[in-house]
């Protein structure tokens, strides 16, 4: 048992006194998450189950919660709580060691633990994908800002030595390992980035990629940005349901409007390294003129 681990076993007992959530931001954060009602959810550095009661609303349709721990004191905890019910299973181990079942969850939520799995976040994101059914999600998730929670671990209150990064450096190590981004968020109270194990066919040879004339080499990355902003607007629908402060809210929007214009970006981009270098080879005078007309409108 390391140091860390220790740590865990002896907070147990006080960690909900001191656990401190905010049931409103939570049951948001579940509600956000679209999780299939009748889901297999993997709860990953479960802690004493602070999830269960939110997994349990989401799961209308039965489902079936995993708590997953090292520490067998937190699962203890957890037990006492909701006991042996068929809807929920308690295994003690190591993230970053246990072999999880291959294509079994659909979805697998860590909250609150990036700092302790920070430095086999890689090996730990691929375990994941791994175990995920296609369409299933791997969402790590905060119920604070990022500042405040690496703040926590620098000032050696707790252990835990990996600093939580800025969202787009996990969003790359979620695509990189085959994700697509769904949602991304760093606020002042929130940090969560969500990733669905997507099987994208591949357009066969000569076939389409975004337009109808030809293939394109950014079609992947266009459509995961695409997946990341509707996910992000979903957020920010949730927000105004919520009554959030404006200037917060408006300050999402202005973050979805340049996620745009930046997409659209490289969709021209991609269009002028394939279509345009051809339409102007072949002369081809109503597709330059169609481009022209669509810059106009992103630029203006
Ligand atoms: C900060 S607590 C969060 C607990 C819970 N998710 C919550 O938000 O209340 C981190 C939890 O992750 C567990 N943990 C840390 N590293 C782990 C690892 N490598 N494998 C399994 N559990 C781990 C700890 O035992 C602890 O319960």
């Amino acid at each position: 048992m390391n140091r860390e681990h220790v740590y865990f076993e002896n907070y147990a007992a006080t960690w909900d006194r001191d656990r401190k959530e905010d049931p409103k931001k939570l049951a948001w954060i579940i509600d956000l998450l679209a999780l299939p009602p009748d889901g297999c959810i993997l709860d990953a550095g479960s802690g004493t189950g602070i999830l269960v009661p939110y997994l349990r609303n989401a799961l209308t349709r039965g489902g079936h919660i995993e708590e997953l721990d090292y520490s067998g004191r937190m699962l203890d905890r957890a037990r006492q709580k909701f006991g042996t019910a068929p809807d929920i299973t308690y295994t003690e181990g190591d993230i970053l060691k246990v072999s999880l079942p291959e294509k079994h969850y659909d979805a697998i939520l860590c909250l609150n633990v990036y700092p302790h799995i920070g430095c086999g976040i890689e090996a730990f994101i691929k375990k994941a994908v791994h175990a995920l059914k296609p369409g299933g999600c791997l969402a790590i998730f905060h119920d604070q800002s990022r500042e405040k929670t690496n703040q926590v671990h620098q000032d050696g209150n707790q252990v835990g030595p990996a600093v939580l990064p800025p969202v787009d450096v996990l969003e790359m190590q979620f695509i990189s390992a085959g994700l697509s981004i769904t949602i991304a968020m760093d606020t002042d109270t929130l940090y969560l980035v969500k990733g669905e194990k997507k099987e994208i066919p591949a357009p066969a040879k000569g076939e389409p990629g975004i337009s109808s004339q030809h293939p394109h080499t950014e079609t992947k990355k266009v459509i995961n940005r695409l997946a990341r902003i509707s996910g992000h607007l979903e957020g920010i629908r949730h927000m105004v349901e919520e009554d959030r402060d404006c200037s917060e809210i408006l300050m999402q929007i202005s973050a979805v409007d340049a996620a745009l214009i930046s997409t659209g970006k490289v969709i021209l981009q991609d269009h002028i390294s394939h279509c345009l270098v051809d339409a102007v080879h072949h002369n081809d005078q109503e597709s330059i003129e169609k481009l022209q007309k669509a810059i106009g409108k992103l630029i203006k």
